[in-house]
């Protein structure tokens, strides 16, 4: 196994879920409080040691890249002022030995396909996939607490790490659900997984262990992607994949000790930016204060 230094993000989708606010912002610009949504997903894997992030995106979405970029101009302006606090936020983003690379995807062939897009920046790599939809919720205020624990079990047992949630029966088949068995794992908990299955019908899943998005993969993970035929709603599906990959080495469902914001839909959206404005230190007070007074 190789050092965990890359992170696949596919930012590619049209984001039709939330539209008309994606029609020209792609939805992972879109801000939780003061922060793209993308900004806390990179910010959740820098946190967790990753230094090479490749995203899978399209032309039309270079304001992502944008974001990341130094922007001199709006720097000379605040250093000028005296503003250094904002100075602060719009410089030093990420720490310097962070890279961002991006590849892109021609064809809307599904997540599969797109995380295929990255497979010559791979290489003989292992890496970790992270889908921006979903943001990862921690109270303490440290979000990456799942993915560097996912990362420590990846070294540790030396198994591919899915982390999952319940989710309610009647909404398995929005996702990717894990079959482990009869074993009830707690938050924290890894446990072998005996198959996966993408979007199963309801009454037909093996379980409410959904998928949500943060993935800790092998390198065998891209060639077994090469083989992998259309599935669920006719697209290359990542879950395909990794199910094939259980023949051959040991995959584990990760349980989440935090919660998931899926920033992806409407109400998951303005849900997040509630979350995450309580728990902000500049407004966080004032926005408890305000719901305190509503009556609902
Ligand atoms: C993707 C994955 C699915 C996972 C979900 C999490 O589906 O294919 O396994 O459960 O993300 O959000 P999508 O939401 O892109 O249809």
């Amino acid at each position: 196994m190789t050092k965990l230094r890359k992170i696949v993000i596919p930012v590619a989708g049209l984001g039709t879920r939330v539209l008309p606010a994606s029609k020209v912002i792609p939805k992972e610009m879109l801000t939780v409080v003061d922060k793209p949504v993308i900004q806390y997903v990179i910010e959740e894997a820098v946190a967790a040691g990753f230094t090479e992030i490749i995203l899978v995106t399209r032309a039309s979405k270079k304001s992502i890249e944008a974001h990341f970029e130094t922007h001199a101009e709006l720097e000379e302006a605040l250093e000028r002022k005296g503003k250094l606090e904002l100075l602060a936020s719009v410089r030093d983003i990420l720490p310097p030995d962070v890279t961002i690379s991006t590849v892109f995807q021609h064809e809307p062939l599904g997540l599969g396909h797109a995380v295929l897009c990255a497979a010559g920046l791979i290489g003989d790599d292992d890496f970790a996939v992270s889908l921006p939809d979903v943001l990862v919720f921690h109270s303490s205020g440290d979000h990456s607490t799942d993915l560097k624990a996912v990362v420590a079990a990846f070294e540790q047992n030396r198994a591919a790490q899915i982390m999952v949630e319940r989710v309610p029966d009647d909404k398995v088949n929005q996702y990717g659900i894990v079959d482990c068995g009869d074993v009830e794992f707690q938050p924290g908990e890894s446990h072998n997984v005996i198959a996966m299955v993408e979007k199963p019908a309801i009454g037909s899943a093996p379980s409410n262990q959904s998928i949500i998005g943060r993935y800790v993969l092998p390198a065998r993970t891209m060639e077994l992607l090469k083989q992998t035929l259309p599935g669920a709603g006719g697209e290359i599906q990542l879950t395909d994949a990794i199910d094939a990959l259980i023949a051959e080495m040991p995959v584990q469902a990760y349980s989440m000790q935090g919660q998931t914001c899926d920033c992806g839909n409407k109400l998951g959206f303005l849900l997040a930016n509630v979350e995450y404005g309580l728990n902000h230190p500049e407004i966080g007070s004032g926005l408890r204060a305000w719901l305190k007074q509503q009556e609902f």
